[in-house]
Parts: structure tokens; sequence; C-alpha cells
């Protein structure tokens, strides 16, 4: 049995990181094969896995299309399944990555399975367009690994069987897991900052471009002001974020602003957070596991669990929002609350379903 895992950005390294280890520890026969839809973060988290690719497909260009990305995966990948005869491709969540893989999988009769499935928002416009993302991969997946009991109910009521569907957990889990043990936190988050209990920001979501990003930033920076409460954020490397960002906190002495920061010390500034402000995935499924609350600036959400269970509240895009969620998020109680997304043995769990 052979199997191709397939990533391109940041989150997918961090997330399938844990399911390639797992299968070279099992001595099952795995290739890592990268698109390197972003080409500096992908490779910053490949080093911090210790993860070389097999194959690099290396099409990034600066703002790329979403139909550029595609068309180049689909047309490398369905060169490299030729050659190697994969049983399997695993691909991860929801990039352009990932749904075109599926599809190039699809294509030539190799068996797709979806990790972090099933994740609905009911908008296919909010995230865009990576509602329609997971829609089209689960569409065409063989297995779906679901995070939650939540996911996994929303592909039984989309009309998949449950043989086709396993509750996992997030692998997110699994790697920051391996992270902590692995690493000491706090002294890599003092080689990069000198201050604590901050607000730690992470915004990119391309449907939050422009005004609503202005918006959540000012939102943000008004209760920066009102509680002298220090603002940390690493900016992702998207133009279209950096345009907004820059004139708004560039000039704000009490924002930290650093380039993206590799995966140890991503964790290491969650741990030393007061509160997070953030429309990452990610990050919403990493605050529980360090006690944090997020304060998750978007319209819709597809990690309902989050909010079910205690650590974040749904804020929207306004400044006003925004701002009113980070005052009553920052006295909220955290202790007792159960992390929802998993319980760090997802890439067990997975290998052994394909098994
Ligand atoms: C992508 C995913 C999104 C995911 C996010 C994680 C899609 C459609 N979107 O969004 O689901 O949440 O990654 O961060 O798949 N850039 C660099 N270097 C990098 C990375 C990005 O310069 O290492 C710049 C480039 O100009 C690139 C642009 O950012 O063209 C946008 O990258 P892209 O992958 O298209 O979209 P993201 O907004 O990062
Ligand atoms: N992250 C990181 N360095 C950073 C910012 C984020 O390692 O500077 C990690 C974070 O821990 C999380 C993931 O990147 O696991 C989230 O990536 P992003 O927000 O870009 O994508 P999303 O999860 O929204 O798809």
């Amino acid at each position: 049995m052979k199997i191709g895992i397939i990533f391109g950005t940041r989150p997918e390294v961090i997330k399938v990181a844990p399911v390639y280890m797992k299968a070279l520890e099992m001595g099952l026969e795995v290739r890592a094969i990268a698109t390197a839809q972003h080409r500096q973060m992908m490779d910053m988290m490949l080093k911090v896995f210790n993860i070389t690719p097999d194959y690099d497909m290396n099409i990034m260009t600066q703002n790329q299309s979403l139909n550029t990305v595609a068309a180049k995966v689909i047309t490398y990948l369905d060169e490299y399944i030729t050659k190697e005869k994969f049983d399997w491709i695993f691909v991860q969540g929801d990039t352009t990555t990932a749904m075109a893989s599926a599809i190039a999988a699809f294509h030539r009769g190799a068996k797709v399975g979806h990790i972090e499935a099933g994740l609905r928002s009911g908008d296919l416009y909010d995230p865009f367009p990576e509602e329609m993302n997971r829609q089209v991969i689960d569409r065409v997946a063989e297995l779906m690994f679901a995070p939650t009991e939540i996911s996994a109910y929303n592909l039984e009521s989309e009309g998949f069987s449950k043989e086709r569907i396993k509750i996992t957990g997030n692998t997110v889990v699994d790697a920051l897991n391996f992270i902590s043990e692995k690493f000491d936190l706090d002294k890599a988050r003092e080689k990069v900052i000198d201050v604590r209990d901050y607000v730690l920001v992470t915004l990119h979501r391309r449907e939050n471009w422009g005004t609503k990003m202005a918006a959540i930033l000012e939102g943000i920076k008004r209760f920066s002001l009102e509680y002298n409460i220090p603002i940390v954020f690493p900016v992702h490397l998207n133009p279209k974020v950096r345009e907004v960002v820059n004139p708004i906190l560039k000039e704000y002495k009490n924002a930290i602003l650093l380039e993206p920061v590799d995966y140890i010390t991503f964790l290491s500034l969650l741990k030393g957070a007061k509160i997070v402000a953030s429309d990452s995935g990610g990050v919403q499924e990493e605050a529980p596991s360090f006690s944090k609350y997020v304060v998750v600036c978007r319209n819709t959400t597809e990690r309902p669990e989050l909010i079910q269970s205690g650590f974040g509240t749904l804020a929207g895009t306004t400044a006003e929002s925004v701002y009113k969620a980070l005052v009553n998020g920052v006295s909220v109680n955290l202790t007792n609350l159960k992390n929802p997304f998993g319980d760090g043995n997802a890439a067990g769990k997975i290998l052994n379903a394909i098994i």
C-alpha cells in the first residue's frame, strides 16, 4: 500500500506532519508531496518537523490566483500519481492545494483520504473558497477523517454512509503535543518578545481583506489602548494582508509586528498570551490546549465546538463587535473547560483506518 501525503500551506504542514511521521514509524510506504502554495511559510514548518518532501511542485507566485494554483497542482500531481501508482492520496483541510489534489487523485483512481473532513459554515461564500473546497473533497473522498462528533454529524446529514466517516480528533493536537514535549516554549518566547499578557493577533482570511480587516484592527487597537494591553501580531506574508495592517499598526507603539514565526515560536506566543483575536482555523483549535480564549474575527464559523466549549466567541467583523468581544473575553474563567478538538492520537487512528 503506497500513500502520498499532500501539503502546500503553513497549516497543512502542521496538520499532516503527525500523520507522515506516524506512517514512517509504522513502516508504511509513504511519500511527502509539497505543492509549495506557500513557499516560505511551508518551508518554515517543514524545518520544525524535519520533513524533506519527496516531490516539490514549487508553484507559488506573488498574488497568485485560485485557478492558477489549482491548475498547477492538478497537472503536477497527475504526473506523480501516474509514476508512483499511489493507492491513497491524503489531503488536509480546505485549501486549493487540498481540493485540486483530491480531484487529480479521483481522476486517476487513487483513493482520497480527507484529514479534517466535515467542517461546514453553511455559507458557500464564507469562508471563500474554503467552504466549496471542503464539500468537493468530501464528495470524492473514500474515507473522511472527521475531527469531532459535529463534523461527523455534518457528513452524515449530507448522506455519506457511516462506514466512510471516522472520528479521529484533529491532528493539530498531535502536532502541538509533539512540539510542547520537545521544546521549552517559555525560552522560545523570550527569544522574540519581552512582554507578557498581550493580545495575540493573526488575520489572513480572504473574505476579511480590505475594509473588514481594517475594522477588526481598529477594534483590537481600541481594546489595547483602553486596557493598556500590548498587541503581538506575526503578520501573514500575503501582500493583501500587509497593505491593511501596516497603516493601522506600524506606528502604534504598543504593537509588536513580527514576520511569520515558526511553529515552536507561535505556540510559545500562544502560551504567553492573555487573549487571542484571530480569523485562523488552526489557532482556534490550538488555543484550548493552552487555556486561551479566542475572539473569532469572522461572521461565520465551521468550528462551533470552540464556542460551545466556552473557549471563544464569534465576534463578527466590525470594530465595535471585536472590541466588545475582547472586553468580555478577558474576564472569562476557563478553568475546568474541556478541549473539544481531540486527544492527540488522531494520526494513529487515521492510519489504522486505512490499514
Ligand atoms: C491559503 C489558503 C487558506 C489558508 C491559508 C493559510 C486557499 C485558497 N487559501 O490562503 O485556506 O487558511 O493559506 O495561511 O488555499 N505568500 C508568500 N509566501 C508564503 C505564503 C504566501 O509570499 O510563504 C503570499 C504570496 O504573494 C501568495 C499570497 O501570499 O500569492 C497568497 O497565498 P495563497 O496561498 O494564495 O492564499 P492565502 O491567503 O495564504
Ligand atoms: N502559525 C505559525 N506561525 C505564525 C502564525 C501561525 O506557526 O506566525 C500556525 C498556527 O499555530 C496554526 C497555523 O499556523 O497552527 C494557522 O495557520 P493560518 O492561520 O495561516 O491558517 P488556517 O489555520 O486559518 O488555515
